[in-house]
């Protein structure tokens, strides 16, 4: 039975029985789903220290207790609503925002709820197996509270989708649970959902770029005219920070330590022989997340990104930030790719509002690789990691099809494959860290060899605090 203590919620569940009727009969088929697709290993027979979220206040979503898994109350909540909100941006600049969900524009606000609703569940599936191989409590923790809390996002696009599109919205609901990561017939949407995270490497570099690829998308669409969508994605990014702080200093522990190991080894020494994950092994990771977050963003020039935000559906990240809203008779200049030499162009404006998010992306990720980069400074290092170029390893736009090396160079196919792995992980550096990986760590205040502690628990809590515990 659905309940309202059951789940948490500030959308008057108890007081909407269509809502209660969808849910009902959505719900032990999310259970299922998170049974046979979450974390593996971890749903009987272990409670966790996570934080619910109760309500949408700054306490009430600070609220941590011990949880099994599978009875982590998932509840619905909208940030709290604006007084006369108006559309900040588009055709219809300062009329009132939308209740309810224009007609002419319902298939397009689908779209962008179901694309935004299958990452979720998908980013859940992808770091399924990596309890088993955990550097300590302390991250075996941070990875299930992400885990909960993008199941919670699926739950908010789910809330959308029962309660603003009708018979449409539950079966798209429905089919948020059959698609799978990877899976050859039904995959996830996005091309970044479908890769395997079997590594903590990979998983803090996911969190770090992916995740903040979420935020890009979830700051553009709180901009959005239907205020319902708007108020649930401002909620989600509150999550969504403490995803990308997971990453950030899930990296910047690894950095530490690599670190740690040189001085160790002499600095000459290869840090490998020491357990340790060397920088250029780090910096391989990065250049592939960084550069599967870019595809997300979608195409340089794109007539949807333009009609999303004529529509007032989909802004730019920060919209009230620019000095105009409209973006009717401006331009965009734009690198384009022809015959093997850069050549600049003017693009009207709307139809280059993929790039304007993707720039917005772009400096908030260069501003966290400056922070990495200060451990490498203060540890007396020369090395230093970087950004690749934007054109780097694309699967999605203009530079799809062409090679570039790190730098934006354009490669030959053949120098392409000779150099690859210099510059992306090869299934020789997955084995190293899968080697490294193969003991999870489950003793309180313990960390595995190639991380450096955090400098403090959560919630004020130490370092050796017992994050996960066993059921007696
Ligand atoms: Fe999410
Ligand atoms: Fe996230």
């Amino acid at each position: 039975m659905i309940s309202a203590e059951k789940i948490p919620n500030n959308v008057n569940l108890s007081g909407n029985k269509r809502l209660q009727r969808a849910l009902e009969h959505w719900q032990p088929k999310y259970i299922q789903w998170w049974r046979d697709m979450g974390p593996q290993g971890f749903q009987d027979y272990h409670q966790v220290y996570v934080r619910t979220a109760i309500s949408v206040d700054p306490e009430g979503w600070a609220h941590f207790e011990y949880v099994k898994l599978p009875e982590y109350r998932w509840g619905i909540f909208l940030a709290d609503p604006v007084h006369d909100r108006r559309i900040g941006f588009g055709d219809f600049l300062g009329q009132p925002v939308w209740q309810e969900v224009p007609g002419e524009f319902r298939n397009q606000l689908r779209r962008l709820i179901v694309t935004q609703g299958d990452t979720e569940p998908a980013s859940v599936e992808q770091q399924r197996l990596l309890g088993q191989r955990c550097p300590s409590l302390y991250d075996l923790r941070n990875l299930f509270q992400v885990n909960v809390e993008e199941g919670r996002h699926l739950w908010a696009m789910v809330y959308l989708l029962h309660s603003y599109f009708g018979r449409d919205g539950r079966d798209e609901a429905e089919e948020l649970l059959e698609r799978q990561s990877g899976n050859r017939d039904k995959p996830r949407i996005l091309e970044a959902f479908n890769e395997p995270i079997d590594n903590w490497l990979d998983f803090f570099m996911f969190t770090m770029f992916t995740d903040r690829d979420g935020k890009s998308q979830l700051m553009s669409l709180s901009e959005s005219s239907l205020d319902p969508l708007s108020r649930t994605t401002r909620f989600m990014l509150t999550e969504e920070a403490h995803h990308m702080f997971v990453g950030e200093t899930g990296i910047a522990r690894i950095l530490e330590r690599t670190c740690q190991l040189m001085k160790q080894a002499g600095f000459s020494g290869d840090v490998r022989k020491l357990g340790g994950i060397d920088i250029p092994t780090i910096q391989k990771h990065l250049n592939l997340w960084f550069s599967l977050s870019l595809d997300l963003h979608g195409s340089e020039v794109s007539s949807n990104a333009a009609s999303y935000f004529a529509n007032g559906l989909k802004g730019r990240a920060k919209e009230d930030t620019f000095d105009e809203h409209v973006a009717k008779d401006s331009f965009y200049r734009m690198e384009f790719f022809e015959d093997g030499k850069p050549v600049t162009k003017e693009i009207l404006m709307r139809n280059a509002m993929n790039e304007v998010l993707r720039d917005w992306y772009v400096g908030d990720c260069a501003a966290g690789v400056v922070r990495w980069n200060r451990i490498l400074e203060q540890h007396g290092l020369s090395e230093r990691l970087r950004l690749p170029d934007r054109k780097f390893h694309r699967g999605i736009g203009m530079y799809s099809g062409f090679h570039f090396d790190p730098n934006g160079v354009p490669l030959t196919s053949e120098q392409w494959e000779q150099r690859r792995h210099d510059w992306l992980p090869s299934t020789a550096d997955a084995e190293y860290l899968l080697s490294i990986m193969a003991e999870p760590i489950y003793e309180p205040g313990k960390f595995a060899n190639y991380i450096a502690p955090p400098r403090r628990g959560i919630n004020q809590l130490p370092i050796d605090f017992q994050y996960v515990r066993t059921e007696a």
